[in-house]
């Protein structure tokens, strides 16, 4: 069994409907089916509909940017991941560093979060990465690793092997400064190493490892060329059909 990159494009809050629904015809008709690769598309909550709808090519998925860790219940403003199942996502993406960092969610939030998902069907791409003082004071392996660790706590082995995991630097995001292809090497073998031990070896191997931050064109290749980077989470360079198809069209 091998890892099958996954592309994700994170939108964040861009993206009317119409701009949405134009979006992903353009690139079915540019890219046509994928069958090498899974590409996902998490746009904001409003658009979801309307792109389920029209994403019918094979090897294009829809996820979330987010959800609330409740079924149900008196949370205005929240959305569950029952809603998002039923809205046809299979992916929902959790802990992103802007969710933790403006939103103040926790490592805490962030595991119910992971564990609400899996129980309503969601595959989770968990976000983990330190921010730049972190680094700085050489704490990235121990942030990511109580990231991670407090996010699978309690996960079966299934799930744990179904989790998609996306490291991404909170100094590399949107700021145009790429982790080196070595410095994101060292970080996703370092998760996967921590994740073997956490969960299984066999487990480990076959969980994928995002890497996101300023991704382009023009490091897309570099970065997948690493042997335990399998897959991006792009976000501006995900806007535009014509650069996000470039990403899509990695080679290694
Ligand atoms: O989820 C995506 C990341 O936040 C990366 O964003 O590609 O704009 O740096 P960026």
């Amino acid at each position: 069994e091998k890892r099958i990159p996954l592309i994700a494009a994170n939108w964040k809050m861009h993206k009317t409907v119409g701009e949405s629904v134009a979006f992903i015809e353009e690139l079915q008709r540019e890219v046509g089916a994928v069958t090498d690769r899974e590409v996902v598309i998490a746009p904001p909550f409003t658009a979801l509909a309307a792109v389920r709808r029209v994403m019918t090519a094979p090897g294009y998925r829809l996820a979330s940017q987010n959800c609330h860790q409740e079924a149900k219940g008196a949370f205005t403003g929240e959305v569950s991941g029952g809603m998002l199942k039923d809205v046809g996502c299979e992916y929902v993406i959790v802990g992103h560093s802007e969710r933790r960092h403006v939103f103040g969610e926790t490592n805490e939030t962030i595991r119910l979060k992971v564990a609400a998902a899996f129980a309503c069907g969601l595959v989770p791409i968990l976000c983990v990465g330190e921010v730049l003082a972190e680094r700085e004071s050489n704490r990235t392996f121990k942030v990511v690793d109580e990231q991670v660790q407090s996010a699978v706590l309690g996960l079966t082995p299934q799930q744990a092997r179904e989790l998609v995991i996306a490291y991404e630097p909170v100094w590399a995001i949107g700021t145009g400064k790429t982790a080196t292809p070595d410095q994101a090497q060292e970080v996703h073998a370092f998760i996967r190493e921590r994740y073997a031990a956490l969960c299984d070896k066999t487990v480990a191997n076959l969980t994928r490892i995002l890497y996101g931050g300023s991704v382009k064109p023009d490091n897309v290749d570099s970065l997948m060329a690493q042997p335990d980077v399998d897959g991006l989470l792009v976000g501006g360079a995900s806007l535009e059909v014509g650069s996000f198809k470039r990403i899509i069209r990695f080679v290694s």
